[in-house]
């Protein structure tokens, strides 16, 4: 199990394991400009990366981690499994490579990229049940799913016996995603907000530099702050050092609740979402 970074909390998962709050995310970044920006967030003090097959860059996660000269088991290691895989035996195969690429004998956490119910017959319960072989076999210390609605929550629940550690969502002052939340609360699934600042579209917003400029903090300062108050994992994307160390900053204040209410009033539904409706999402990379 990761050590804690001494500035990061840490949530509970529902297996026994601990993830570290705030991580970094890799998502668009180009694969030769990611050992060296991994580097940076390690250097800072995050603890805990986000990448996935999808992202092409699990081997410049793996060559970043190595480079720093941290032992492997204070880092958390994500990764999912891309659309094109979700056939037990090609699960298989992308799992060998994932780690292959990363280097890695074991990832801390993997998951279901996309639930994607409208290919594969509707069957992401194969899926997930090969994601519960590598749990098994202590390749994935933990195992989760990323984009699922209530209801693809609701299948894995009647008809296989693993509860996801995780469900990883688009969640942002702008779709709070509260049904989604709630479900996981109830559950114990831990949710892990992904895009937390928009990619930047919430920073300008009027209520949150409103907010910013009261207490002395960045516009993203304020709203990663925001999602740390309400209990979600977060790990940012930047390849700008500068950002990279913003972003870490977010344990030394507080919100006032009127002002996490303020926030989470911003929401906008379904208009406020930026990625796809993971109910239609049907995408499989070349
Ligand atoms: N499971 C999924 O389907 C899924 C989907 C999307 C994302 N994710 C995960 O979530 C992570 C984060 O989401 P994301 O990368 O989409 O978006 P994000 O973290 O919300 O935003 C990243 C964007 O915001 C900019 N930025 C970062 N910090 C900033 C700051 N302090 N001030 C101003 N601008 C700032 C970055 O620019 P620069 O890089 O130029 O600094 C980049 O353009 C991803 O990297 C990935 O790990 C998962």
């Amino acid at each position: 199990m990761a050590t804690p970074n001494p500035t990061t909390p840490t949530i509970a998962l529902n297996d026994g394991h601990t993830i570290p709050q705030l991580g970094f995310g890799v998502f668009q970044i180009d694969p030769d400009e990611t050992a060296e920006a991994v580097g940076h967030a390690l250097e800072v003090g995050y603890r805990h990366i986000d990448t996935a097959e999808m992202y092409q860059n699990e081997r410049g996660v793996g060559e970043g981690i190595r480079a720093s000269g941290l032992a492997r088991e204070d880092i958390f290691v994500t990764s999912k499994l891309n659309n094109g895989y979700h056939r037990p035996e090609d699960a298989r195969k992308a799992f060998d490579q994932t780690l292959a690429e990363l280097g890695f004998d074991y990832v801390d956490l993997f998951l279901i990229h996309w639930p994607l119910p409208t290919l594969y017959e509707g069957d992401f319960v194969s899926t997930w049940q090969t994601l519960e072989e590598f749990r098994s076999q202590g390749r994935a210390r933990s195992i989760g799913v990323s984009n699922f609605q209530v209801a693809h929550l609701e299948r894995l629940a009647a008809e296989t016996t693993t509860v996801p550690a995780v469900n990883q969502i688009e969640v942002h002052p702008y779709l709070t995603n509260e049904e989604v939340r709630s479900y996981g609360v109830e559950h114990g699934i831990a949710t892990e907000a992904w895009s937390p600042i928009a990619q930047g579209g919430v920073l300008g917003d009027a209520t949150i530099t409103e907010i910013a400029d009261r207490v002395g903090r960045t516009p993203a300062q304020v709203v990663l702050r925001w999602h740390i108050e309400r209990g979600d994992i977060i790990f940012p994307k930047s390849t700008t050092p500068s950002r990279i160390a913003e972003n870490f900053r977010i344990f030394d204040f507080e919100l006032d609740p009127e002002d996490v209410a303020a926030i989470g009033a911003l929401d906008q539904g379904e208009a406020g979402r930026t990625g796809p409706n993971p109910d239609v999402f049907d995408h499989i990379p070349d």
